[in-house]
Formats: structure tokens, C-alpha cells, sequence
């Protein structure tokens, strides 16, 4: 036996070995997903058919989070789109399976919201061909029918999406049009509808500004006055999600929003952040918001963005506070796709990659902050002892 070959093998075999636990250190535990799994947190994005499909779109969506929500594919608009009774699941199938095949969760986003429903449904209720006995039964249907096909593989459901108002106070919307058509008895009938379609899923209420970034808490305290309501009336809702869109021009507190998040966690609910984004207003000459300077341009007044870097923290670390917060996920991670430039005018500059897909100075923020997220080791010992005032 030649045991100078085989020490040579296993030699080799170390170094091998070492290789692909240097890369693994290198690839898989820098990512924001590895991180976020030290803590328990997962770390999820929003993704577009295109995220899965483009190759380093896809890379990065299975690289760097563990959750993802669906975009658009499992509203109504897209799961039923021309009549009823016809279903296209083509787009939200295809996120369930990349998912699994990623060893990802799959935050199912949305069965009760004013926007992006099918026109067959609002201009039938307009023309009065659809009337309110008719319209429960078609919500009640589409509850049954889409968390039923998805049962036992979605971890948290939004079930109602926006239905409180923006005003100070704010309230349950009454225009909204479920509310308007069929009363605020809704909110409680779709959270029991879609527990009895999958009753180990977790069921949220997601909002804007309900975690304090109003400044004035209106939003806040109208949503927990409708979550403690409906836990009041053991009404099966698990969860409250902050969508966390920030703009840089209206201010951040990230000590309200921890107090916020921990208020409804008091009610023995669980929170998520789960639509993080920080726009603000970018130089730009086209309809695109393409910006002037490019955002690969290294020269201070781009990447310097810290505000935003900032923000994106605070969110973070507010729901790195909070025991009950169990996905901090970002709507998309690259500006080429973001749904800003879109819905407000002259802003974007949102994500946490560039249009190149370059990873930006708000993405770093993350990362670092999840790297530190284990915490200080403990103090103690002759050498630690201390009076509080030393
Ligand atoms: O798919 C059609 C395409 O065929 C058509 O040519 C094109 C023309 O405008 O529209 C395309 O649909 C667009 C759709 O996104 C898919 O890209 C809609 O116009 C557009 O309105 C829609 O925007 C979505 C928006 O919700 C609708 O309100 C955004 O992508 C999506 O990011 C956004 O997500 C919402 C969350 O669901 C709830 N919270 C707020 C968040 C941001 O608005």
C-alpha cells in the first residue's frame, strides 16, 4: 500500500474539502438568506415572472433570500383573469415551484384588496349584473378556491391587503370596495374562510403605514384596534405584515416602529416586514427614471445614498428587536424592475441592487447588520464587573 499516495489524497481531499467550505462561506453564508438564518429571521423578496426565469435575476433570487412573495401572479386580476370560473395559476405555480425547488417559503400576497381585481368582477358589480349575495359567494369562492390549490405550501397568506384609510384618524376604509359592498363583516369572513382552506397557513393583515411611518401613528392605531378587535373575536388572523415602503422625503422613526411592531406581537400575533422598500427623487430626463448619474458610477454623489442605507436598517433592526418578527422581505431587489418609477413620478433609486444588478450600499447595510445580529458575547467576570454609572 503506497501511504505517501495516500496521504497525497487526503491532503488533497482537505484541500478540496476546504475549497468548498471557503465557498460556501464566500457565496452561501454572506448572503443575506444565511445571515438572516443565524437569527431566524428570513429574508424574502417580491418576484416578477422575469426574476425567475433571467438567469442572474434568478441566481440572485435563490441566492440571497428564503422567501418570496408573488408580485402579481396570485391576485385576482392574474389567477382569473377574463371570466369566471377560467383560471390561469401558470404565473403563481411557477413561483410555488421555484420556491421549493429553492428551499424557499412562499408568503401568498393577496385574496382580499380594492386593487387589480379582473374587470368581469368590478364592471359586473358596477352594472349591477353581479349583485351583493352574488359577490360574497365569488370572494368567498376565489378564498376557497386559491388557498385550497396552494394548501400546506404557503407560510403566510395576505389575506386583506389596504383597507384602512390614509386620513388622521384613520379607519376602515368605507369606500373600499369590499367594505362599501359588502360591510366591514367581510374582514372577518375572509380570514375564516381562508383558515378553513388551509388551516396551517399563517394569516396576515398587510398595510402601509401602519408601523409608524406616518409619524403620527393614525394608521397604526386603527390597525390595531381591527387586529386586537378580530383576535377578541378569536377570529383565526396570526399575523400583522408592515409593507415599509419609505420614501426619503417624509421622516423614519425606527423606535416607533419597533414599539409598533412589539404591540401587535402583544396580542400573540407575529409580524413581517414585507414590502421594504426606500425611494426618493432621482435626476432623470425620461419617462424610466433612468438616472442621469448611473448608479455603477462610484463617485460619492450616487452611491452615497446614506439616508436610504439608513432606512433600510432601521427597518431591519426593528424587526431584529422584535422576537415575533419572522420575515423581513424587500418588494423586488433591483431598480430595473421596481414598481416605483412607475406609480411616483421623478422617484426611484428603491433597491438594494442597481439596474446592473450591482448590489448598492442599502444591500450592504443589510448584509452587515444581519452579520452583527448574533450579538455582543456576554460580559462578566472580575474584569467586566461594573457599576451601571462607571
Ligand atoms: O401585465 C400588464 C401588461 O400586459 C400591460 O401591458 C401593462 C400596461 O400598463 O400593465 C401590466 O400590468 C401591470 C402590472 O403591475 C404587472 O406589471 C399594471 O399595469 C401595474 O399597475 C401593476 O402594478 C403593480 C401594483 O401593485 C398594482 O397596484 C406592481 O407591479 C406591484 O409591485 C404593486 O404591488 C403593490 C402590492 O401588491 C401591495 N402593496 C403596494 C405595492 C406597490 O404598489
Amino acid at each position: 500500500m503506497n501511504f505517501r499516495l495516500m496521504a497525497a489524497g487526503a491532503a488533497s481531499a482537505l484541500i478540496l474539502a476546504g475549497a468548498s467550505i471557503a465557498d460556501e462561506a464566500s457565496t452561501t453564508l454572506s448572503s443575506l438568506r444565511a445571515l438572516g438564518a443565524r437569527v431566524q429571521l428570513r429574508i424574502g423578496t417580491a418576484a416578477s415572472p422575469l426574476d425567475l426565469s433571467d438567469p442572474t435575476l434568478s441566481q440572485i433570487t435563490s441566492e440571497q433570500f428564503s422567501v418570496l412573495t408573488p408580485e402579481n401572479e396570485m391576485k385576482w386580476q392574474v389567477v382569473e383573469p377574463q371570466m369566471p370560473g377560467v383560471f390561469n395559476w401558470t404565473g403563481a405555480d411557477n413561483l410555488v415551484n421555484f420556491a421549493e425547488a429553492h428551499r424557499e417559503r412562499v408568503r401568498g400576497h393577496t385574496l382580499v384588496w380594492h386593487n387589480q381585481l379582473p374587470n368581469w368582477l368590478t364592471q359586473g358589480v358596477n352594472d349591477g349584473s353581479i349583485n351583493e349575495a352574488q359577490l360574497r359567494d365569488l370572494l368567498h369562492n376565489h378564498i376557497t378556491t386559491e388557498v385550497s390549490r396552494y394548501r400546506g405550501r404557503i407560510w403566510q397568506w395576505d389575506v386583506l391587503n389596504e383597507m384602512l384609510t390614509d386620513s388622521n384618524p384613520s379607519q376602515i376604509n368605507p369606500k373600499d370596495f369590499w367594505i362599501a359592498h359588502l360591510g366591514p363583516g367581510v374582514i372577518a369572513d375572509a380570514f375564516r374562510w381562508a383558515h378553513a382552506a388551509d388551516p396551517e397557513a399563517l394569516l396576515c393583515y398587510n398595510d402601509y403605514n401602519i408601523a409608524g411611518e406616518d409619524g403620527s401613528n393614525a394608521k397604526f392605531n386603527a390597525a390595531f384596534a381591527m387586529v386586537q378587535n378580530l383576535v377578541a373575536q378569536k377570529v383565526p388572523i396570526d399575523c400583522v405584515g408592515d409593507q415599509g415602503h419609505l420614501d426619503l422625503q417624509f421622516g423614519f422613526n425606527p423606535i416607533l416602529m419597533t414599539q409598533d411592531l412589539r404591540a401587535y406581537a402583544s396580542l400573540g400575533l407575529k409580524v413581517a416586514i414585507t414590502e421594504a422598500d426606500v425611494r426618493t427623487f432621482v435626476e432623470t430626463t425620461d419617462n424610466n427614471q433612468t438616472p442621469i448619474v448611473s448608479p455603477t458610477d462610484t463617485t460619492p454623489s450616487h452611491t452615497a445614498n446614506p439616508a436610504a442605507a439608513d432606512w433600510y436598517n432601521g427597518m431591519l433592526q426593528s424587526c431584529l428587536a422584535v422576537r415575533e418578527c419572522i420575515s423581513f422581505t424587500v418588494w423586488g431587489f433591483d431598480d430595473s424592475e421596481s414598481w416605483v418609477p412607475g406609480a411616483f413620478h421623478g422617484e426611484g433609486d428603491a433597491d438594494l441592487y442597481d439596474v446592473n444588478l450591482n448590489p448598492k450600499p442599502q444591500y450592504t447595510a443589510l448584509q452587515q447588520t444581519l452579520s452583527l445580529a448574533p450579538g455582543a458575547p456576554h460580559r462578566g467576570g472580575r474584569d467586566h464587573d461594573h457599576d451601571e454609572d462607571d
